[in-house]
Order: C-alpha cells, then sequence, then structure tokens
C-alpha cells in the first residue's frame, strides 16, 4: 500500500515535467507570432533616419521570441513519447520550416540595418543587437537540439538538416556585428 502510494506520487511529479505534442504545437504557433513581430518591426525599421524607439522595439520583440524560444525548447525536450509518432515528428518539422523564410528574411534585415543602428544619436544599439542575436542563437540551438532528439527514426536527417541552415543564417548575421 505504502510503495503504491510512492509510485502514483512518483507517477504524478514525473507528469508535471512532461509535456505533449500538443504543447509543442501551441509553442511552435507562440513562436511563429513573436518571429513575425519581431520581422516586421525590423522591415519597419528604414535604412536611414530610424528612431531610437523603433530599434528598442525591435529588441523588446527579440526578448519577447527568446522567452518564446525557450519555452518551446523545455516543452519540446519534455514531450512524451519520446520520440513522437511519425505523424507527429512530421507535422512538428513542417511547422518549424515554415518558419525558416521568415527567420532568414529577419536576419538579412538585421544585417542590412547595421549602418542604421550605428547611425543613431545613442550609441551602443548595434552592442545591443548583437547581444539579442547571441541570445537568440542560444535559445534557437536548444529548440533544435530538442526538436532532433525527439524527432522519429526517419526524420532525424531532415530535422538536422534545418538546424545545419538555420545556424548558418545566424553565423553569418552574427559576424556581421563582430
Ligand atoms: C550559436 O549557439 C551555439 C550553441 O550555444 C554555439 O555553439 C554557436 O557557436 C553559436 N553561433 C555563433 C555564430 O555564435
Amino acid at each position: 500500500m505504502r510503495f503504491s502510494s510512492v509510485f502514483v506520487l512518483a507517477s504524478l511529479v514525473a507528469s508535471s515535467f512532461a509535456s505533449t505534442v500538443a504543447d509543442v504545437q501551441a509553442d511552435i504557433a507562440d513562436i511563429t507570432t513573436k518571429l513575425h513581430a519581431l520581422d516586421d518591426s525590423i522591415t519597419a525599421f528604414p535604412t536611414s533616419g530610424g528612431t531610437l524607439t523603433q530599434a528598442l522595439a525591435i529588441h523588446n520583440n527579440a526578448v519577447a521570441l527568446g522567452s518564446s524560444i525557450d519555452q518551446g525548447a523545455t516543452d519540446t525536450a519534455a514531450v512524451t513519447p519520446n520520440p513522437v509518432s511519425d505523424a507527429d515528428g512530421r507535422s512538428i518539422l513542417d511547422s518549424f520550416e515554415a518558419l525558416e523564410p521568415t527567420i532568414n528574411h529577419a536576419l538579412v534585415g538585421i544585417v542590412d540595418r547595421k549602418a542604421a543602428f550605428t547611425a543613431l544619436p545613442l550609441g551602443g544599439i548595434p552592442a545591443l543587437v548583437k547581444q539579442d542575436l547571441a541570445n537568440l542563437n542560444a535559445s534557437t540551438s536548444n529548440i533544435e537540439a530538442a526538436l532532433i532528439g525527439s524527432a522519429p527514426a526517419g526524420l532525424v536527417g531532415e530535422a538536422t538538416d534545418l538546424k545545419n541552415r538555420i545556424d548558418a543564417a545566424f553565423a553569418t548575421a552574427i559576424a556581421a556585428y563582430a
């Protein structure tokens, strides 16, 4: 009796750290919203004559996206079952791949605006952008690892290819701010 109570308690504790495929899909939806907000704020920043308010909006959107990615990484790493089913793995990977054009657009856009950030009257904005890029890269690395770690065997290669493409895009942008 006592033993089975301990077992039930242990199961409850374990389940409180587990997440479902639906949690992961909800996280990806949130990441998608935050990524578009970030990309839109970068696009809205003109290549000359932008304001400090606009630059800070980009920073705030980058921080918000980072939090969403971190939540997604936590849930994806704790998803049960692991690996997820072939159908769920396909659907999760499709959702991630759908983000790729916007990630690339945002990263190219931020590089294109480096001179405009440097020209702002308050110094330090390029350094802030550099830090935001480093943080987003680190968060993205974590969710990529969790995605690969929970992928069914038949999708590991495709998930790894996606990771390599996104990492390369980050490396290019980070190098521009080095
Ligand atoms: C991105 O983050 C990963 C994991 O922290 C790191 O290994 C990699 O060097 C980072 N990329 C760049 C360009 O800094």
